[in-house]
């Protein structure tokens, strides 16, 4: 957060520990702020294990002076998800420098070099407290500044010769007593937006980024030549930038105005102070003082000068109660219920019911490039890697194009072999998986076309792909993905009608699929009025069971790896998707009275082989649970039936996933389990 408001102590606290609860589902191991003291460079840490209550609470009940008012302020705050060191107070961020907190940093991402810089550091007589990779980097930078003999370099010059040390990857905001109400943030491939607050409307709408100087290299203290480290910067020697290209913040009246900044992982954090961001890219540099924002580059790698360029500020169109979980009492019961709407917003003006058409306009100039394609690879993790599964055979199907589906780590540790004819569709909810994104470029670099299926509009990988789907879901802050993945489910599935669209042998299946899309959303309300019957399953047959089998074949083998998932995710109960052709070839084995097993039997071409499954189990005496259709009568009598409307094969996985998400949801709760922020996990996982 920067200010050039007045502000009190203890309102800058609650801005900033709000935004810290508003994006805690990204980590929430533990928690810290750090705020300006009374005197110029003094700062207050507060810092708490846990999620963000707990600061909260930390703050309430400590003795600082909150009346105190401030002209101008800059404050910073950070919620951990743990990489480097367990949860604890000594590991919370912000971390300094020194004692005296003469440069402070919170960090989002990994640097992978932290090790190494860490012995260097030691060696030089630096003392270090936490376990963090971050404190690193706190302290390279004061050596780095107490380096150089005139102390004259800039903030931004400071910092910028600090990330060319590091590797890996970052999302950093910087602050230091040696230049009081300056922030100076950067990103690496973890994401960062800066929002702007006035008053009045802005005469401009974009911010220039400033180019580096003609004599600066990449190389200043990384290369063998200058030794590293061990050498460093000499007066002068530092990166020159260019300035005066940015322009301060005007309104359209031409006169500068109050203005608050502030800077964020993610827009939720800061949407109720304002919609208009900045999104930075990778190796931008921001600097903020005193009403002014300032973006610098990086030089290229390949030496070339950044090609000038500059920043938009965009509108975001998310409103705050999309944030909140009004009525429910989880975000993911909320955003199951959601379902119904969700649907339909990724269907909106994508679908043309009368004339059977669907058109996704961010495709419509590449479909030639696609229908040309060798194949298609689907790339993702989690959730996302199970909406490829769910629609891979529709998808060829229809487009006849070979599909494959790869886990994004998985796809990289290969080292896959891409080509300049293959089209990689990467999906994922936030569009800041870091492994995700890893794969994204490494597709880019090999010429493949990628399209991004992707919920969080202004992403990286919204931004990175050459075109792509925006699935509109809505702000999904549960970090079990339900209503996401539904989304995801239906936009890969209109990408395969889309791509379909000329091939006149289709038209019957299309007809039947686009009329099956029609039906979904009043098809969805009905299964979430079985929510009773789900919620005492989970009280009771399922409850205190330490594993659970989910069995299905085709089109519900996806069903099954994504309804585990859940009840792993929030529930820590054993469970397994289980395609049941492979039934016989292990799993078989684990088959007994005692193990509770799902199977999912809605009638599609492969019922037959799945009520053979349902035999094999129950000739072991497993007394399944069954996902049957409405109206299907072949199921035993006595057997545990969860019931779901019948629709088109392929759209069958979206209605029988909802049983299994509130299935989870029930089980979690009634374990007292904090559904919405489960143990070891986190939404949005951006480092490798
Ligand atoms: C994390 C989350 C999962 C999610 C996965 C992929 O593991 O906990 O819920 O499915 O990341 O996330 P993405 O944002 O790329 O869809």
């Amino acid at each position: 957060c920067s200010f050039l408001q007045e502000k009190d102590r203890k309102t800058i606290c609650e801005i900033l520990v709000n935004g810290l609860a508003r994006q805690e589902y990204r980590g929430y191991d533990s928690a810290g702020i750090g705020i300006d003291g009374d005197n110029r460079g003094e700062m207050f840490f507060f810092k708490e294990v846990g999620k963000v209550a707990g600061l909260r609470k930390k703050i309430a009940e400590s003795n600082v002076d909150t009346s105190k008012t401030f002209l101008s302020q800059v404050s910073i705050a950070h919620t951990r998800w743990a990489t480097h060191g367990p949860p604890s107070v000594v590991n919370c961020h912000p971390l300094k420098s020194d004692p005296k907190a003469e440069f402070t940093v919170v960090h989002n991402g990994i640097v992978t070099n932290a090790t190494a810089l860490r012995l260097v550091l030691q060696k030089r007589g630096y003392k270090f407290e936490s376990d963090t990779d971050t404190e690193a980097v706190a302290i390279l930078t004061k050596y780095i500044y107490d380096s150089q003999p005139d102390k004259r370099m800039s903030f931004t010059e400071l910092v910028k010769t600090v990330l060319k040390e590091l590797e890996g990857s970052f999302a950093f905001v910087f602050k230091s007593s040696h230049y009081p109400n300056e922030i100076v943030t950067a990103r690496r491939g973890s994401p960062l937006l800066i929002g702007v607050k006035t008053e009045k409307k802005l005469k401009v709408d974009f911010v220039d980024v400033e180019m580096a100087g003609p004599e600066e290299t990449m190389d200043a203290l990384a290369s063998p030549k200058s030794g590293g480290l061990l050498a460093p910067p000499q007066a002068g020697n530092g990166p020159n930038l260019l300035r005066s290209q940015s322009r301060a913040f005007m309104s359209e009246d031409g006169m500068p105005q109050p203005i608050e900044f502030f800077v964020a992982s993610d827009a939720s954090a800061i949407i109720e102070h304002t919609k208009r961001v900045l999104y930075l890219e990778d190796d931008d540099i921001a600097h903020i003082s005193e009403g002014e924002l300032h973006i610098h580059r990086l030089r290229q790698k390949d030496g070339a000068p950044p090609t000038p360029a500059h920043r938009t500020i965009e509108t975001l169109e998310i409103e705050l109660a999309e944030i909140m979980k009004g009525k429910f009492d989880h975000f993911m019961q909320k955003e199951i219920y959601e379902q119904p709407e969700s649907v339909v917003n990724t269907m909106r003006g994508r679908v043309n019911f009368d004339r059977n058409q669907i058109t996704l306009g961010g495709l419509r100039a590449y479909l030639p490039i696609i229908r040309r394609g060798r194949r298609i690879v689907f790339c993702a993790c989690g959730t996302s890697y199970h909406s490829c599964i769910a629609t891979r055979a529709i998808f060829e199907e229809l487009t006849e194009i070979p599909v494959s589906v790869e886990l994004a780590s998985d796809f990289l540790d290969r080292k896959t072999p891409i080509f300049r004819d293959d089209v990689c569709v990467v999906v994922s909810q936030s569009g800041e998986t870091a492994d995700t994104i890893l794969a994204l470029r490494y597709c880019l670099e090999r010429g493949a076309l990628c399209v991004g299926v992707v919920n969080n509009v202004g992403s990286t990988i919204s931004r990175e792909t050459h075109c792509g789907v925006h699935i509109n879901a809505g702000p999904e802050i549960g970090v079990a993905s339900t209503k996401a993945y539904t989304s995801q489910y239906i936009a890969l599935l209109m990408m395969a009608l889309q791509l379909s669209e000329d091939r006149i042998s289709l038209t019957e299946r299309r007809t039947q699929i686009i009329e099956g899309l029609h039906a979904l959303p009043g098809q969805i309300k009905k299964v979430l009025e079985g929510d009773k019957a789900l919620q005492q399953l989970a009280t009771g047959v399922l409850a205190n069971q330490r594993s659970l089998l989910l069995m299905g074949r085709g089109y519900q083998y996806a069903t099954c790896l994504e309804g585990a998932l859940k009840i792993k995710e929030i529930s820590y109960m054993h469970s397994e998707g289980i395609l049941a052709g492979e039934l016989k070839h292990g799993p078989l084995a684990l088959i007994d009275e005692n193990m509770p097993v799902i199977i999912v039997m809605t009638q599609d071409s492969l019922y037959p082989k799945v009520q053979s499954a349902f035999s094999q189990i129950t000739a072991r005496k497993a007394q399944p649970i069954v996902i049957a259709n409405e109206d299907d009568e072949g199921i035993p009598k006595g057997v545990k039936t969860i019931r779901v409307p019948k629709t088109v094969d392929c759209l069958q996985g979206i209605l029988n996933i909802i049983p299994l998400q509130l299935l989870s949801y029930h089980l979690a709760v009634r374990n007292g389990f904090d559904v919405d922020f489960p143990r070891n996990l986190a939404k949005s996982v951006t480092t490798e």
